[in-house]
């Protein structure tokens, strides 16, 4: 694992955003998992702003977002769908043909979950997976639980990521209690992980994922196992971990 220690949020997003530029212009074709939260927000705008310049170009891009919630249609300003239009890919060229995120307004999960798999094999895997870690230390929507998932699937979200997650709801009850979520298996094999965390509330999970026991009560540990992962983040959320 590489870490790299950024002075602050902004610093954060500025160099996960260089590392997606990079990706994109040494392979114009290329295939990235992406991610929802409120930490890639500032990777995304600072690609739109490069983008604008043209100094990024992503028509030739593909994405596949790594999870989605059970029961919004597309068009929810709540869903995932809606997020990745508004927070990105409104504000790049990208061929909105060529994103996917699972689809959460199809109730029979095993068609979702099996047709999402199929999608994201077909197009090779991503060649960059960006990821954000829950306080919990999941990824995507991949809880802590007995065992690392495999493919696509349905997930019951805990109560931490519930609570966690209420903050952008008008209230607790209204988030949604199910998702669908590439499983951690699929996340393992993209060929480059990128993991950007901020804030004293990841500082836990991040000493966990990247210092602790690779353990799938914290799905992220696993990330220490893959060949090319590399970690952003800012000097809150590495306060738990050695300084190199
Ligand atoms: C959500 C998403 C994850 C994200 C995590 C952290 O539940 N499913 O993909 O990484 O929570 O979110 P945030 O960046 O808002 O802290």
């Amino acid at each position: 694992m590489r870490i790299i220690r950024t002075v602050d949020y902004k610093d954060m997003s500025r160099k996960a955003a260089n590392v997606i530029s990079a990706q994109v212009i040494l392979k114009p074709k290329s295939v990235l998992g992406l991610a929802t939260g409120t930490t890639p927000i500032g990777t995304y705008k600072q690609l739109a702003a490069w983008c604008a310049k043209g100094d990024v170009d992503f028509s030739q891009v593909s994405t596949y977002n790594l999870d989605e919630y059970r029961g919004l249609s597309h068009e929810d300003v709540q869903s995932y769908h809606y997020f990745m239009r508004t927070n990105f890919f409104d504000h790049i060229n990208i061929d909105l043909a060529n994103t996917h995120v699972p689809d959460g307004s199809n109730p029979d999960a095993d068609a979702a979950c099996r047709e999402y798999d199929r999608m994201v094999a077909e197009a090779g895997y991503p060649d960059l997976q960006l990821l954000g870690i829950g306080r919990n230390g999941h990824i995507g929507f991949n809880e802590p639980g007995p065992y690392f998932s495999k493919g696509t699937h349905m997930v019951n979200l805990t109560e931490s990521t519930i609570k966690a997650n209420s903050r952008l709801f008008d209230s607790e009850d209204q988030v949604p209690r199910q998702a669908y979520t590439m499983g951690v298996q699929t996340i393992m094999y993209a060929r480059s992980i990128l993991v950007v965390a901020n804030g004293e509330e990841k500082a836990d999970a991040v000493y966990r994922m990247c210092y602790g026991p690779v353990d799938p009560q914290c799905p992220a540990s696993i990330l220490q196992l893959h060949t090319n992962c590399t970690v952003i983040a800012d000097e809150a959320a590495l306060s738990k971990c050695p300084r190199a």
